[in-house]
């Protein structure tokens, strides 16, 4: 269970994640690389850049092993995977086992001994490579459910680092997480960290019963006392940190001149209708897409909403394609799409507007300007940015959003139309209500909405964060 290190590196801030932060372009004459979208890159970039920062993490291809690499004032460490540890630590025990055990058991997740060994050996290797780069004192802050043994694994090897670990998923209830035969070493291994953040209260909670339960440390609040093999003590803490998005990048794009004249584009192209709802999702099965498209088939067979008057516009983001449940999901997701636009289209309207692919964010933006309803109909999901990106493009205060209440912006996001996806009546109801909201009362809402985003964003949620570690330890 011991890691190999061999002295201090040169870095006084590490991330690691499961990829990096880059996307491999390959333009003829060789590859390079480009930022890759998405928050947590924008709001940890400038961090990195004024300290000395490096990012542990895969380059998203297997056997390939790449030479350190600096790229926009980051130094960049690929840790590299076999064909075999794709199959068995990613798509096996991070996305096949802990992603359906942590989310609900929406999927049944399959417990596999070989997957298991494959997640330990992948987890000492990204402790490995951020070990080599940290320098004495550094603080490195793990992230998310595929890299839950690095804390424990770090902080043996070197106790000189601060340890922060984010978990961006749900963290699930203790009588479902005592399904996982390895349930105590992935406590322990979370308990290596100064700092665990979760994104929801309850998300905390849940962790520390089953701390309670599976570790046996004492918990006082939210203070673990953590009592090693070799009889060293120290704290480590629970807390929620809810995450958000790039505002300033959505609240740009969301006033340029091309942005808005191809969301107009957009409306022309489905034939202006009356209304346009949106779903934006990777193709998952915690999205709760089946649920939404059972809802609006239903509508157009009730006649509460027409294809004249109305068009559903659903992105689905091919994800995790090699995993069957994903597969299966894509089967079932298109058969209903294909039968209810075959039961309701007609020559010049669609139902529903399928698109199997993922876009730019200009063109994201675009779409979010382009309807008046946001359908996030989540099953369970750790936060959802993409409710909280609809809401920070909504610069006229327009538009209205259904929003689950078991996704983790609904903490946030108070004034949405909250449902339970899984009352099909009832998200029939939400769905009319934003349909026919009147303006003023949308305006209310979305305004209110609106300010929540726009004062937490994702900038301060990792200052929040970094903060709270840094005093870790520094308390009487
Ligand atoms: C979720 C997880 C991330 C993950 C992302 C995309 O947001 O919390 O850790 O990176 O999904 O999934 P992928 O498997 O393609 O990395």
């Amino acid at each position: 269970t011991e890691i190999s290190t061999d002295g201090y590196g040169d870095y006084d801030f590490i991330v690691v994640s499961n990829r990096l932060p880059v996307d491999r372009v390959s333009d003829g004459g060789g590859d390079s690389w480009r930022r890759s979208p998405g928050g947590l890159v924008t709001a940890l970039a400038p961090v990195m850049a004024k300290a000395d920062g490096a990012w542990v993490g895969w380059h998203g291809a297997p056997d390939e092993t790449l030479e350190a690499f600096d790229h926009d004032n980051m130094h960049l460490r690929p840790v590299p995977l076999s064909a075999s540890e794709v199959e068995l630590y990613y798509e096996g025990f991070s996305n096949a086992t802990l992603w359906p055990l942590y989310h609900d058991v929406i999927a049944p997740p399959e417990f596999h001994r070989t997957w298991w060994d494959s997640y330990r050996t992948v987890n000492r290797r990204f402790a490995e490579a951020a070990a080599e780069v940290a320098a004495e004192g550094a603080t490195v802050w793990v992230q998310d459910y595929q890299l839950q043994l690095v804390p424990q694994l770090l902080r043996r090897a070197r106790p000189d680092l601060k340890i922060g670990f984010f978990n961006h998923i749900p963290f699930p209830p203790l009588e479902i997480f005592a399904q996982l035969p390895w349930r105590k070493d992935i406590i322990a291994g979370l308990l290596g960290a100064d700092l665990i953040g979760f994104q929801r209260p309850s998300d905390t909670a849940n962790f520390l019963r089953c701390v309670r339960r599976f570790a046996g440390h004492s918990v006082r609040q939210q203070q673990v006392h953590v009592t090693g093999d070799d009889g060293a003590s120290y704290v480590s803490r629970a807390e929620a940190f809810p995450i958000s998005i790039d505002v300033n990048q959505i609240t740009e794009l969301a006033k340029r001149e091309d942005v808005i004249e191809r969301s107009k584009q957009i409306r022309r192209e489905l034939g202006n209708p009356k209304t346009i709802l949106l779903g934006v999702d990777r193709l998952d099965y915690t999205k709760g897409i089946s649920h939404r498209l059972k809802a609006y088939g239903e509508l157009l067979e009730d006649g509460r909403i027409s294809v004249e008057d109305a068009a559903l516009i659903q992105v689905a983001s091919p994800s995790r394609e090699r995993v069957e449940q994903y597969r299966l999901l894509r089967e079932e997701v298109e058969g209903t799409v294909g039968r209810i636009n075959g039961t309701y289209d007609t020559m010049s309207n669609t139902a529903i507007r399928y698109l199997h692919h993922s876009y730019p964010v200009e063109e994201m933006v675009a779409l979010y300007l382009a309807s008046d309803v946001m359908l996030v109909t989540a099953l369970r999901d750790g936060m959802n940015l993409v409710a909280k990106e609809y809401v920070a493009a909504r610069t006229e205060n327009t538009g209205a959003l259904v929003l689950s209440e078991f996704a983790g912006a609904a903490d946030q996001l108070r004034q949405a139309v909250l449902v339970n996806p899984h009352d099909i009546d009832r998200l029939k109801d939400a769905i009319v209500t934003a349909t026919e909201m009147p303006p003023r009362e949308a305006q209310r809402r979305m305004r209110l909405m609106r300010r929540q985003v726009l004062q937490n964003d994702v900038e301060r949620w990792s200052q929040t964060f970094l903060n709270a570690l840094r005093l870790e330890g520094e308390q009487p």
